[in-house]
């Protein structure tokens, strides 16, 4: 079976929406966890938008990795070191899109608050059991927070090495990497 040379139509959406809302994610939360007590209500409102598209960040990220894990890769564009540092950057933004939803997901569910989350002001996500019960909540949402924030603002160096390495294949290397993760006329014989 031969290599496929660009992402496929799934991938390629998977890769683009899920990316809008992490930086989306990353701007907002920093931004609502600094709002002071006297704008209460838009603090309120930005934590429901930012837990339900976390939320929905968990479960994309969980699609794109089946996908991911039932299609073919695509051929790689550097070789030697160059492969293995897209490799493992590639690797740890897979991880940490679903370790820092967890993360967040984790602290609201220890916050003695227990304040609901409602996805979309629709769906009501439920609270992880265990953590909703433990004794020592505050404590644990502590902790959750700590791990959250250093995990997000770590994927934001990795996003901004990931971008970096990205234009340079563009302009530098003058690889085509743009197009093969956009959508193309190719899509039925590409996978990945
Ligand atoms: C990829 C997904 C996510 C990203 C990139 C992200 C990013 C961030 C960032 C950058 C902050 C600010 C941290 C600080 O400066 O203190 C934050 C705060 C927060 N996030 Fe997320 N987040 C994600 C998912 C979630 C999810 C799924 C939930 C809950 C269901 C959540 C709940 C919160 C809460 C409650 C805060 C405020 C913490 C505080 O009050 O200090 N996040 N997030």
């Amino acid at each position: 079976m031969s290599v496929p040379k660009s992402y496929s139509s799934v991938a390629v959406l998977l890769h683009w929406v899920i990316a809008l809302m992490i930086v989306g994610l990353l701007f907002v939360g920093f931004f609502m966890a600094r709002l002071g007590d006297e704008q209460l209500s838009l603090k309120f409102e930005l934590y429901q938008w930012h837990k339900s598209f976390g939320i929905s960040v968990l479960l994309l990220t969980s699609l794109r990795l089946v996908w991911r894990l039932t299609h073919q890769k695509v051929e790689p564009l550097a070789a030697g070191w160059r492969d293995a540092a897209a490799h493992a950057t590639h690797v740890l933004l897979y991880l940490l899109s679903f370790t820092i939803p967890l993360a967040g997901w984790a602290m609201v569910s220890a916050s003695p608050w227990s304040i609901p989350t409602v996805l979309f002001d629709l769906i009501p996500w439920p609270h992880i059991p265990w953590l909703a019960e433990a004794a020592n909540k505050a404590q644990a949402e502590a902790i959750f927070k700590q791990i959250h924030a250093t995990m997000a603002y770590g994927a934001a160096t990795l996003v901004a090495l990931h971008v970096l390495a990205a234009l340079q294949h563009q302009f530098w290397f003058k690889h085509a990497i743009f197009k093969r993760m956009w959508f193309s006329s190719k899509d039925t014989i590409s996978e990945g």
